[in-house]
């Protein structure tokens, strides 16, 4: 990550604000927590939460502002991959180098540990001491959420996940069923920070959208390579595991040339739509680049 200006900084910055919620909570089932602080604390590149910082960062935004936005995405995004771990889902053993939730614990409680990560989303964006500029726009944020990480989003995107596998599908499928699963959580946090600059207008926030649409479904894209191409070791999750759950991945479909020719054609047309805006859009650029580079 360290090609990522101030990675280990934001990572920081994520990981106290993250920790400080959950100390604050009162243990009312200690297992509970427990698993919610294992889900939410141990390792994580922290991507969505790094994006969000540095949109806002580059359009001028309060970083106090940017924790909540950050906070909320990383919640969901960690309740995401404990249901996504289960049996039920993609049935895998090991997580950012540990045993899955499921299995230092026990099944009833990862998911009760989702569920609560989940709604403590929403707990920090509906309670997010945010300044007095951005408070009336506190709905809309809750919103934007909303349809990233539900029915419109993610979780759209994992159903159909489920449903493509032990099928082929054909690539329109494919993009869809990618940009939701992954990229619109991606996209939120590009478009969920935008809104906490003052100085944005609607034509800087459509070419936002456009990059973050562009890199989101690159980086699953990219996730899918190296799932054939990194080890377990470097990925700290189980390689191969796509393959052999029969899952409709780009690989599956174009070949890993094929895929790896889509992830770089996605990151030229972000870079493109980063040229249109009036800021300094570097840290931007660089994390299209880290995505379509990165081997784990
Ligand atoms: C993995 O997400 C699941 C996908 C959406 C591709 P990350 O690659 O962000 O996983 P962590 O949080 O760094 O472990
Ligand atoms: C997961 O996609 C997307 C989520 C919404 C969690 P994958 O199933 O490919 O993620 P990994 O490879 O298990 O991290
Ligand atoms: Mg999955
Ligand atoms: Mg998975
Ligand atoms: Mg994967």
């Amino acid at each position: 990550m360290n090609q990522l200006a101030n990675h280990d900084v934001f990572q920081k910055r994520i990981d106290n604000f993250l920790a400080q919620k959950l100390d604050k909570l009162p243990i009312n089932d200690d297992k509970l927590h427990q698993a919610m602080r294992y889900g939410l604390l141990i390792g994580g590149k922290r991507i969505r939460p790094y994006l969000a910082y540095i949109t806002g960062e580059a359009l001028g935004a309060s970083l106090t502002d940017l924790d909540g936005i950050a906070g909320a995405l990383e919640c969901i995004h960690a309740y995401s991959l404990l249901h996504d771990d289960l049996p039920a889902m993609d049935d895998d053993d090991l997580r950012r180098g540990q045993p899955t939730c499921h299995k230092a614990f026990d099944e009833a409680t990862a998911i009760l540990a989702g569920d609560s990560l989940q709604t403590l989303a929403f707990d920090i964006l509906a309670n997010h001491n945010f300044s007095k500029k951005i408070q009336p726009k506190q709905i809309k944020l809750i919103q934007k959420l909303v349809s990233a990480s539900g029915y419109q989003g993610m979780c759209g995107g994992q159903a159909l996940d489920l449903a493509a596998t032990n099928k082929q599908i054909d690539l329109e499928k494919l993009e869809t069923l990618h940009s939701l699963k992954t990229g619109s959580l991606l996209e939120a946090s590009v478009l969920m920070s935008a809104e906490c600059s003052t100085q944005v207008t609607e034509k800087d926030k459509e070419a936002l959208k456009k990059y973050a649409r562009l890199i989101g479904l690159a980086y699953q894209v990219q996730d899918d390579i190296i799932d054939i191409t990194s080890t377990e070791e470097q990925l700290g999750k189980p390689c191969g595991s796509d393959l052999a759950a029969h899952k409709s991945t780009y690989p599956a479909l174009l070949g890993l040339q094929g895929a790896q020719q889509k992830a770089e054609n996605l990151f030229q047309q972000a870079l493109q739509a980063l040229a249109s805006l009036p800021y300094n859009t570097q840290s931007l650029a660089d994390f299209a680049t880290f995505i379509v580079k990165r081997s784990y």
